[in-house]
């Protein structure tokens, strides 16, 4: 595992656009523009955010990334917080319209893990593995490491996913479900996950 670094973001905003592709379906309705400007919304929210963040690569082939940060770091997007961190120019290109959507989006997510999580954690922001490279263990390399830190630290840790197969996965690495929420327009249910720390 490697420390995400700034050179890393925009090569790794590229692989979060295809990793998620259809993610962002209700904030880029149209698929052409859903293209273009995805990948402006990873690299937005991983520039703003990465003095805050603890991001790890798989290695420089970039084949995934994890994003964590601690429960009391408070990084919702806002207006100050794009000018403050010269992403403005990212902003332009996503556009006002996208750019609110975004911004209640991460907002009621935000209110909703203050209301079902542990007070203390650490937040799982981000877990992406290259479709190339799904499937060959790359995500366990990622989360295994963080996961025994975060044991010796005692922690819970929160996060939130959606479909089967994701709940799955999260479970054989210990979380548990512990709600079930929908956002106002958008489509997908999102399952609240909590994973409580284990003795080592
Ligand atoms: C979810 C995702 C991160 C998994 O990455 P991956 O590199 O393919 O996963 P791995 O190959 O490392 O498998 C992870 C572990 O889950 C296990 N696993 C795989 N499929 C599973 C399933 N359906 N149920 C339970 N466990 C499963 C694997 O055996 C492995 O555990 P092990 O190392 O102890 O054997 C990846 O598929 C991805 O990026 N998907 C799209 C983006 C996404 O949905 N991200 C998470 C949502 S927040």
């Amino acid at each position: 595992m490697h420390r995400l670094e700034k050179a890393h973001i925009k090569p790794i905003s590229a692989m979060l656009a295809r990793t998620f592709k259809d993610d962002q379906a209700e904030i880029f309705p149209d698929p052409q523009e859903r293209r273009v400007k995805a990948p402006y919304v990873h690299e937005l929210f991983l520039c703003y955010s990465f003095p805050h963040i603890e991001g790890y690569i798989t290695s420089p082939r970039l084949e995934g990334v994890a994003v964590w940060r601690r429960s009391n770091i408070n990084i919702g997007v806002s207006w100050q917080r794009i000018i403050k961190s010269g992403t403005s120019h990212l902003a332009l290109k996503i556009g006002l319209r996208a750019l609110k959507k975004i911004m209640f989006f991460d907002q009621y997510m935000d209110l909703k893990r203050k209301e079902l999580a542990s007070d203390k954690h650490w937040y799982l922001n981000m877990l992406a593995v290259d479709p190339r490279y799904q499937g060959k263990g790359y995500a366990s390399k990622l989360l295994n490491a963080m996961l025994l830190k975060i044991d010796k630290e005692n922690l819970p840790c929160y996060l939130e996913t959606s479909g089967e197969k994701n709940v799955s996965i999260y479970m054989h690495f210990g979380f548990q479900l512990i709600s079930e929420y929908t956002i106002p327009g958008v489509k997908d249910r999102f399952i609240a996950m909590q994973r409580e720390p284990k003795r080592r």
